[in-house]
């Protein structure tokens, strides 16, 4: 991850307007590049956001002997990936550096479990403080050789049954191991141990059946089925059964886009929605229901977000043109968020906090234990926020209590490394009274992992940010 840069942002009220196309989303182009490199032909990713945790991946997968030419400029790049299908991955010279990103690791760690070679993921500090306990018991108990490490700074090597972290260590499966069917019931609603697993599930002799509490992102399974391969969906229930395959598994090469990134739109879309009179439109953002859960949110809360269908993206991902304005300082309703809907707008509670702390009215957040296993503890970092910019909140085990609408004042911010902390600090900078003077994100460039071009969109819709050097 991109370290230091700082970001300074202030405050006004002159509405934001323009239309802006966001990079291309994480978790699908993630999802994009595995699936073309496993194909057995040519394939085009165009729209990957160029964000550093996308090109993570990529490196990774060039690393695993998969031919790859980029080209493109951050926010729009493509990728022509020579796939080399399930069984060509070839065993890495060096250790697989994933970066900042949980995708990554989680991702690939279940395809990787399947191969006949060794390897070692790595990640950046932040990733190195995330538990993989979640997807590496799993992964054992279908048979694969794969060990985590100690907690950072703890000397002593992870006991049988502790958390794990980062680096993961894999070991080749003899010829005579397979991994085995795997059935699981998640504990916790998660696409990245959703997608690891029915990943490995590729490279194994029996069905992968997993169900979750929640149905979360189903980007894995709408490519899997898209690139017609033997799965069935009910619910939030899921399996993959090779044995349902006419012949060995594997599909052809394809040519995808990648839509706008929801979660990146939405902090644009708050930024607006806090500016009265405002009128922006996101062009051709990914509308999976599996990630609407803000714009849901937003109307719940009174707030004027439209979404205009524009067709499918990679994969079957239904895209849409996100049209907002900006409303006046009285409205705003209270409101508590939590379950199922939470799950749809994971990524976007820091967004959200930015929003509910501008508008009247009281927001509490449940049920987001996750949040405090993201790139940051982000309740405990959007409390800190909060309170920086003069916010009444509360922090909770699970979640925060906002209270909205009283005067904002500039702040000082870190962004504990955070692409989203740093981008709701924007947000929030930008809602500030003009005259307030400036608000300050340090250690910003974080926000290069998935929004390369922040900066430059929220500018040409009339915020004003800028960074003191190039990041
Ligand atoms: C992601 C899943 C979510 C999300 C993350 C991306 C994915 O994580 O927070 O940013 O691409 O599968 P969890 O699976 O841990 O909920």
């Amino acid at each position: 991850m991109s370290h230091g840069g700082t970001l300074r942002g202030r405050g006004g009220t002159t509405p934001l307007r323009g239309r802006a196309r966001l990079p291309g989303d994480k978790s699908i182009g993630h999802r994009a590049v595995i699936f073309a490199a496993l194909s057995r032909g040519a394939c085009h990713v165009t729209g990957l956001s160029g964000g550093e945790d996308n090109r993570a991946t990529l490196a990774i997968f060039e690393a695993l002997g998969v031919p790859v030419e980029r080209a493109g400029v951050p926010g729009a790049e493509e990728a022509r990936i020579e796939g080399v299908g399930l069984g060509g991955l070839r065993m890495p010279r060096q250790v697989l550096d994933c970066g900042n990103s949980g995708t990554t690791i989680r991702l690939l760690s279940g395809l990787l479990s399947g191969q006949r070679f060794g390897c070692r993921l790595v990640g950046d500090a932040s990733l190195t403080r995330r538990p993989m306990g979640r997807v590496v018991f799993p992964l054992r108990a279908r048979g694969a050789h794969i060990a985590g490490s100690a907690a950072p700074g703890d000397e002593r090597s992870a006991g049988e049954g502790d958390e794990v972290y980062p680096p993961l260590g894999i070991a080749p499966l003899t010829e005579d191991e397979t991994l085995t069917g795997l059935e699981y019931r998640l504990p916790v609603a998660s696409a990245q141990v959703k997608s690891c697993l029915l990943l490995s599930g590729l490279y194994a002799a029996g069905p992968t059946a997993l169900e979750e509490p929640v149905l979360s992102r189903d980007h894995t399974e709408r490519m899997m089925l898209s690139l017609g391969l033997p799965l069935r969906t009910a619910g939030s229930a899921v399996v993959l059964d090779p044995a349902g395959a006419e012949g060995p598994l594997g599909w052809d090469g394809f040519d995808w886009h990648v839509p706008g990134d929801i979660s990146g739109a939405a902090f644009p879309l708050v930024a607006a929605l806090l500016r009265p009179g405002s009128e922006v439109v996101l062009e051709g953002v990914g509308v999976n229901p599996t990630r609407t859960g803000l714009l849901d949110q937003l109307r719940l809360m009174g707030l004027a977000v439209q979404a205009v269908p524009k067709g499918d993206g990679a994969g079957g991902e239904p895209v849409a043109d996100i049209h907002a304005v900006g409303v006046s300082a009285t409205q705003g309703r209270s409101s508590v968020l939590g379950g199922e809907l939470l799950v749809r707008m994971i990524d976007e509670v820091p967004a959200l906090c930015a929003l509910a702390a501008g508008l009247p009215g009281r927001t509490e957040i449940r049920d987001a234990h996750e949040l405090r296993v993201k790139e940051s503890d982000r309740l405990a970092a959007m409390a800190a926020v909060l309170t920086a910019f003069g916010v009444p909140c509360t922090e909770l085990e699970d979640g925060l209590v906002i209270e909205g609408g009283g005067p904002l004042r500039p702040a000082t911010i870190a962004s504990r490394g955070d692409h989203r902390i740093a981008m709701a600090a924007a947000c929030l900078g930008l809602a500030c009274p003009p005259g307030a003077g400036e608000t300050v994100i340090e250690d910003a460039a974080c926000i290069a992992t998935s929004f390369p071009t922040f900066t430059a969109l929220l500018g040409a819709l009339g915020g004003d940010l800028r960074y003191d050097s190039a990041p």
